[in-house]
């Protein structure tokens, strides 16, 4: 090979890069659109069996997931906590159509905290600086503090829905797990 040969494959080597490197987007363009409409299905996480809920007091559950650790890309890992709510009348025998179960966010709107459920399960108070919620996640006035409630907005809820096992016929639950910005009246999706 000569010299004018190997600068004329050098050159074509180039353009074919170049070329691949300008239809990556594309590409991937339809790859990510791809994607995302699985992801979509895969953002529900099953959680735990309705008829493991007792009806009417709130459950914590972990909600296990992908986790970035610095570098590390980790699987079924605790990425969050939630309370479940079975509603008190859901009965098993009348199918998942029928009954209710709300997911709310553990994390006080506040600044952040975990709340917890209070002696007796009728409400969830926060550590941190006291704010309480009904078991429906609405404020609760704060008698020491002029009826105000110090937390923002109620505890969020997320998206829930229950499914049925077509092997097993267990109705499970199922949630979309978000987390929320702290200390604003409304909620913006973000940390
Ligand atoms: S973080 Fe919950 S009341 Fe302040």
């Amino acid at each position: 090979m000569n010299r004018r040969e190997l600068l004329e494959w050098v050159s074509r080597g180039l353009a074919a890069g170049v070329a691949a490197l300008v239809g990556l987007p594309g590409i991937s363009f339809f790859l990510g659109g791809t994607q995302q409409q699985s992801s979509a299905e895969s953002q529900f996480s099953r959680l735990v069996k309705v008829k493991d809920l007792i009806p009417g007091r709130p459950t914590m559950v972990p909600v296990m997931g992908q986790k970035l650790d610095a570098w590390i890309l980790s699987d079924r890992q605790a990425i969050g906590r939630v309370w479940l709510v079975r509603e008190a009348d859901g009965s098993l025998e009348t199918g998942p159509a029928k009954q209710t179960v709300r997911a709310l966010s553990s994390i006080c709107p506040h600044m952040g905290c975990q709340v917890q459920l209070q002696s007796g399960g009728k409400n969830f108070v926060c550590p941190c600086h006291r704010a309480s919620f009904g078991v429906g996640g609405q404020q609760l006035p704060d008698p020491k503090n002029g009826d105000r409630n110090i937390a923002p907005r109620d505890l969020d809820e997320l998206e829930c829905r229950l499914v049925c096992d077509d092997e097993t016929g267990d109705n499970w639950v199922e949630i979309k797990y978000e987390k929320f910005r702290t200390g604003l009246d409304h909620r913006v999706a973000g940390v």
